[in-house]
């Protein structure tokens, strides 16, 4: 497996590999992998002949006071476990490389970027797709992976390059979860014993909202009211925001016909988490 940190060796090894009429996979990360990650590389490695991943902590992404700086790094440790999945490159560029003196120039999607995490991490959703144009620029992949526990920006990233063009395609792929049920993230990290035992409450309340539905409770607001509710009995939860919305264009729905998305996030302690899922009548 190699391990390039410059956009120019990594487009070499890539264009080599093109000539050769070789298929080309991506799976964009910002590193310290779990089983999340290595579900996305595993069917990279399934679908093409050869597996890209970047590990890159993306800093245009997070917001002020956000956690850029502490967010886990372990080079070392994700090269082993992306060597043990059969990735063939790992692509790690600096700040620098990615972002140099004078960068000046940002994609964005509008609507879909701007409800749930986009309405609080002003700017997150742009960063987001800034580097993911840039990295399907460099790698030009045929395909590339990401994950539904960030729902939102998997659609955002559909949109960005339907509408720009990418000829990539863009594939979904479910959540990882740990046993108890929490889903997985980099993220987790930051939990104590005591937070880590609360953050079940939310995958507990996806759950939950399921059963409401089952029970014939169709009222988006009366299923949020619930929802929000069951997730302030965790003394340690606070809660951005719960939603229910179409899953296609994310725009809130009223009632729930037979598909709907509920997305939240909730703050465990100074740990912000998501989770979503599709709920159906
Ligand atoms: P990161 O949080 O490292 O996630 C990389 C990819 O792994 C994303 O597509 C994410 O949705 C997926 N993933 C994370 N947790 C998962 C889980 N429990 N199950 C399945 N997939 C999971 O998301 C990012 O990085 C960045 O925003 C990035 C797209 C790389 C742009 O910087």
């Amino acid at each position: 497996m190699h391990i390039l940190h410059t956009i120019r060796e990594a487009r070499d090894l890539i264009t080599h590999a093109r000539t050769e009429g070789k298929s080309i996979g991506l799976v964009p990360t910002m590193g310290y992998f779990h089983e999340g990650h290595l579900s996305l590389m595993r069917q990279a490695r399934r679908d093409n002949d050869l597996v890209v991943v970047s590990l890159f902590v993306n800093p245009i992404q997070f917001g002020p006071g956000e956690d850029f700086r502490e967010y886990p790094r372990d080079l070392d440790r994700d090269a082993r476990m992306a060597e043990e999945v059969g990735v063939d490159l790992v692509f790690n560029p600096s700040v620098e490389e990615m972002y140099p003196e004078g960068y000046n120039t940002y994609a964005a999607v509008e609507k879909l970027a701007e409800g749930l995490c986009g309405a609080f991490r002003p700017g997150h959703f742009r960063g987001v797709t800034t580097v993911v144009l840039k990295l399907f620029n460099i790698v030009q992949p045929d395909r590339a992976y990401f994950g539904r526990k960030d729902y939102q920006q998997l659609k955002v990233i559909e949109r960005m390059a339907k509408d720009l063009n990418v000829p990539v395609e863009v594939i979904g792929m479910p959540t990882v979860r740990e046993p108890d049920g929490l889903a997985m993230s980099s993220r987790n990290m930051y939990l104590d014993p005591e937070e880590r035992r609360a953050a079940l409450v939310l995958s507990k309340s996806l759950k939950y909202a399921q059963d409401l539905l089952n029970e014939g409770v169709s009222s988006a607001k009366e299923l949020k009211k619930r929802v929000e509710t069951f997730i302030r009995q965790e003394p340690l939860a606070r809660i951005d925001y719960v939603e229910i919305v179409n899953p296609d264009t994310l725009e809130r729905l009223e009632t729930i016909e037979d598909k709907a998305l509920i997305a939240l996030a909730v703050k465990i302690g100074v740990t912000r988490l998501i989770d979503n899922a599709i709920l159906t009548r």
